[in-house]
């Protein structure tokens, strides 16, 4: 192993990333133009969404919403209900008290310095940088998991880049490097680099425009760098939930809580699996009278469904029945109503299963 330090050029490394991404760069639809809420809706979506599943909810997004304004004097739960199925929700209504917070205090014009930026909810370092670099051309780091795969092969960084900590040590490698002609493309560089080029298992160095700068590359070690250790794995929870029919064609739902998991999403009543506490049949029937005043009767059991979350996988068994009279907190909507509501993708799986349970009857 050949692991002498060569030198590193940040000029002709930044020249050649900007070259590059410049010639390369994929046609996607926010690099259309820089709008700054643009760039900011972009960013957030890809934050824990691969590219091609951003595209489709990119589109719809700004349809829907296509100014700041738009968004800002939108409905909650029409929100939520085009982000609906990307997950990891708490960035979409972060994004929308934010954007009502420039709205109200800026005049609807996003802010391009850093300290107002990072006072807006949800607006971290990355979407920060992201933010002053794309949309205003500021040289501003912006650091997300793909520049620190980077990062750490070009410079060599073996620091463990799971721990929250390390980010700092990339913001401070990159801010370092940045250049001050073109900081959005040196920026944007890094991050297509590290999603066509230098891929997490394995790299194509021989198609890299800054191998020459690579110190792991010279060394050989790309394919060791990163440093990441294991998450914890998920906790696996058995549930049980109930799709009760209150006659009319329409069927119990409700909204949950504003607070933790999937919050101001809707779904079908349900409840963790309590080992040892009788049948599940008989656990969901005295949860509906005891949480909801509903009294439900159990017909037959309708499929089962896996959704696995970072730290959660939900196994649910999905019972359906009637409920007699009314309840509180649960409101009752036919299928086709349900379309307007937003609901986390286990239970559209639910709906789905009663869509073909009720066209088999
Ligand atoms: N990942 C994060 N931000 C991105 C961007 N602006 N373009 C492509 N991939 C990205």
């Amino acid at each position: 192993m050949n692991n002498k330090k060569i030198f590193f050029d940040r000029e002709r490394f930044a020249r050649a990333l900007i070259k590059w991404f410049l010639e390369e760069k994929r046609d996607l639809p926010w690099r259309e133009n820089q709008d700054p809420y643009r760039v900011w809706v972009s960013e957030v979506m890809l934050q824990q969404t691969k590219v091609n599943t951003t595209i489709p909810y990119y589109h719809n997004f700004m349809e829907k919403f296509p100014s700041l304004s738009h968004l800002a004097q939108a409905e909650e739960d029409e929100v939520l209900k085009a982000w609906e199925g990307l997950g990891y929700y708490s960035r979409v209504r972060n994004l929308h008290s934010a954007v009502k917070e420039v709205e109200e205090k800026y005049g609807g014009e996003v802010p391009n310095t850093k300290k107002e930026l990072a006072s807006l909810k949800g607006v971290g370092p990355y979407t920060t940088g992201a933010i002053l670099s794309i949309a205003y051309g500021i040289p501003e780091p912006a650091v997300d998991g793909n520049v620190m795969r980077v990062m750490s092969r070009v410079l060599s960084i073996w620091e463990d880049i799971a721990k929250s900590k390390t980010r700092k040590i990339f913001e401070e490698a990159v801010a370092d490097i940045i250049p001050a002609e073109d900081p959005s493309s040196f920026n944007q560089g890094l991050m297509e680099l590290g999603a066509l080029i230098c891929t997490p298992t394995s790299p194509s160095c021989m198609l890299c425009p800054v191998m020459e700068y690579c110190q792991s590359f010279h060394e050989g070690t790309q394919r060791e760098l990163p440093v990441k250790s294991k998450k914890a794995p998920p906790k696996y929870q058995p549930m049980i939930a109930g799709v009760f029919t209150v006659g009319d064609g329409k069927y119990f739902i409700h909204k949950r809580s504003k607070e933790g998991l999937l919050a101001n999403l809707w779904e079908f009543p349900n409840m963790e699996f309590q080992e040892k506490a009788g049948s599940k049949e008989e656990q969901l029937e005295k949860y509906m009278k005891n949480i909801y005043g509903a009294d439900v009767e159990i017909g037959g059991y309708l499929t089962n469904i896996q959704h696995v979350f970072t730290h959660l996988i939900w196994d649910i068994d999905v019972f359906i029945g009637t409920a007699k009279g009314d309840s509180t907190n649960l409101i009752p909507v036919t299928t086709e109503e349900m379309d307007k509501f937003a609901f986390p993708v286990s239970h559209q799986k639910i709906i789905r299963a009663l869509a073909d349970h009720s066209s088999k009857e």
